[in-house]
């Protein structure tokens, strides 16, 4: 089993998909380490409550100097002995020093169907170009922001009416479901 680091920053919905798959021991990952960079995370509790190591770095101690939170990070992950990272709604953009390191080790979820809508409020951005559907990406993190090569999308239709609160809500089970499947897909291609 590799070890996991999930990174949050907030509600950790995915982070907790990702725990419950990995209760499967066939599973190809085990979870060593949450960490947000914001300590009220919700997810920090439900991490906790699961048994699983959790820790928080307070992106805002280290003022515009991102590389300082970084070498923070870097140094959390690398004492737990993470051999893969998962974003998981972590909402920090990472320096390529960061992304450097653990290229070809960390993935991330994006809400959309990348390459569309890269960046924020992309549900919106996706109602308001007039598209049929959306959906959600899991990605190698490579520097370029969202723009690492597509391990596995999931796509649902926009209906009349619907909101950004709305297609959110009703991708986000989609997202459940694919970010553990995607995060096996990654495991496999690290071993080899
Ligand atoms: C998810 O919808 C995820 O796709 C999105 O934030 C939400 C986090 O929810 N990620 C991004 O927007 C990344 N830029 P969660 O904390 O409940 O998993």
């Amino acid at each position: 089993h590799l070890k996991l680091a999930i990174l949050i920053s907030g509600r950790g919905s995915n982070m907790e998909a990702l725990l419950k798959a990995a209760e499967d021991p066939a599973f190809p990952a085990k979870p060593a380490l949450v960490l947000s960079n914001r300590p009220d995370a919700k997810g920090l509790e439900t991490a906790a409550r699961a048994g699983v190591p959790t820790l928080a770095i307070d992106h805002k101690l280290y003022g515009k100097d991102r590389e300082a939170f970084e070498r923070e990070l870097d140094k959390a992950l690398s004492d737990a002995g993470i051999e893969i990272i998962a974003l998981a709604g972590f909402m920090r953009v990472l320096t390529p020093w960061f992304v450097t390191r653990w290229e070809g080790r960390m993935i991330n979820i994006h809400p959309s169907l990348l390459p569309k809508y890269k960046g924020l409020d992309t549900h919106q951005r996706a109602i308001d170009a007039g598209d049929r559907e959306a959906g959600c990406t899991v990605h190698w993190v490579s520097a370029g922001v969202d723009e690492g090569e597509i391990i596995a999308q999931a796509a649902i239709p926009i209906l009349p009416g619907d909101t950004a609160d709305s297609l959110a809500a009703r991708l986000l089970p989609e997202e459940h479901r694919l970010y553990p499947r995607a995060l096996a897909i990654a495991c496999a291609r690290l071993r080899t």
